[in-house]
């Protein structure tokens, strides 16, 4: 049985007709509105609140990082913005559409990569991104092209016959970036999209983000543990600790922030994102659970399907 990438029904059904009642007029997201908009968003599993009173604006057209140690509530949040966990406390909208009222509307407007793999191993990767035109609505017609267009932008046109568990790790995140990318989304989410790659397959994965994004003016809400990358692609982040913004910038600002606060360094350099990480984030790095080196051997692991 193959993943559901929404998490909800079987990924098999057409959906070209929602049982949902909202109209395909919700779907038009007003213009010169944030992307995403959270205001005291909490969101608790049991003892355990992940997400404590988030506040965070992404802006229209920017690529936006999340960034935090291991426990910050990244993920949460993230799957509260994509309409994935309900929201219990605070307002979520997503270019103006609220997640609670408005969650197809909110959908159509957005492709999620998550942090687990989405790509199932006994499909091929043309295979697999048909099945997310299907459950992300690409009308019927229009899927065929849509398809090998998200492939192309991905770079698999040439390896779209074969089985996904044959890719490399690096093949399989374009894989996903493919399925999520195939519904046209003005807003891409992705949740640590390259973890446990390689540097030339990291840079390959930004690089498609990046032709796509300057292709199509979409916005990008990522989050990654990687500090450089964070540094080198995102226009503005924010670094999440136990469930709260506690610094928000360009990394720039934030680096000369903290450059400022501490004096500057042997030869003037300024401090590093990385620095600006430890300084909020603390000992909580390695209090939660586990340190970087940690995660990525986990998602190297993972980032194999089959
Ligand atoms: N399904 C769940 N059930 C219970 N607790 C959960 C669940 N998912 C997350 N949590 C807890 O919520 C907190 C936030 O987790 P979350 O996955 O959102 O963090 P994250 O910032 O994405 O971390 P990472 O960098 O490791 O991906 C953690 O304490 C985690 O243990
Ligand atoms: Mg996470």
């Amino acid at each position: 049985m193959t993943r559901n990438p929404t998490g909800g029904g079987d990924p098999t059904e057409e959906t070209d007709t929602d049982s949902e009642t909202e109209t395909v007029a919700t779907a038009v997201a007003d213009a010169g509105t944030e992307a995403v908009s959270c205001a005291g968003l909490v969101y608790a599993f049991g003892e355990t609140t992940a997400v404590d009173g988030l506040d965070l604006s992404v802006h229209d057209g920017e690529v936006f990082g999340l960034l935090g140690p291991n426990g910050a509530g990244k993920t949460t949040a993230i799957r509260c913005i994509t309409t994935l966990l309900p929201v219990p406390t605070g307002m979520v909208r997503v270019f103006g559409h609220d997640t609670t009222r408005e969650r197809m509307a909110v959908r159509r407007l957005l492709g999620y990569v998550p942090q687990q793999l989405s790509a199932d191993a006994g499909l091929t990767g043309r295979e697999n991104v048909v099945l997310f035109a299907r459950v992300f609505d690409v009308p019927r017609k229009e899927r065929a092209a849509r398809v090998e267009q998200a492939l192309a932008a991905v770079d698999l046109t040439d390896a779209a016959d074969r089985l996904a568990k044959t890719y490399s790790g690096g093949m399989v995140r374009r894989l996903e970036l493919a399925q999520a990318l195939v519904s046209a989304p003005r807003l891409l989410i992705l949740d640590e999209p390259t973890i446990g790659l390689d540097p030339i397959a990291r840079t390959s994965v930004w690089e498609h983000i990046n032709a796509v994004r300057a292709a199509t003016g979409m916005t990008v809400l990522v989050t990654t543990h990687y500090m450089d990358e964070a540094d080198q692609y995102c226009d503005r982040v924010a670094l999440m600790h136990r469930g709260r913004v506690r610094a928000l910038g360009t990394p720039d600002e934030l680096r000369r922030g903290l450059g400022e606060r501490r004096g500057a360094g042997k030869n003037g350099e300024l401090p590093t994102l990385e620095d600006v990480f430890r300084d909020i984030a603390g000992s909580g790095l390695d209090e939660q659970s586990g340190d970087f080196s940690d995660v990525r051997s986990t998602r190297r692991t993972a980032s194999r399907v089959g």
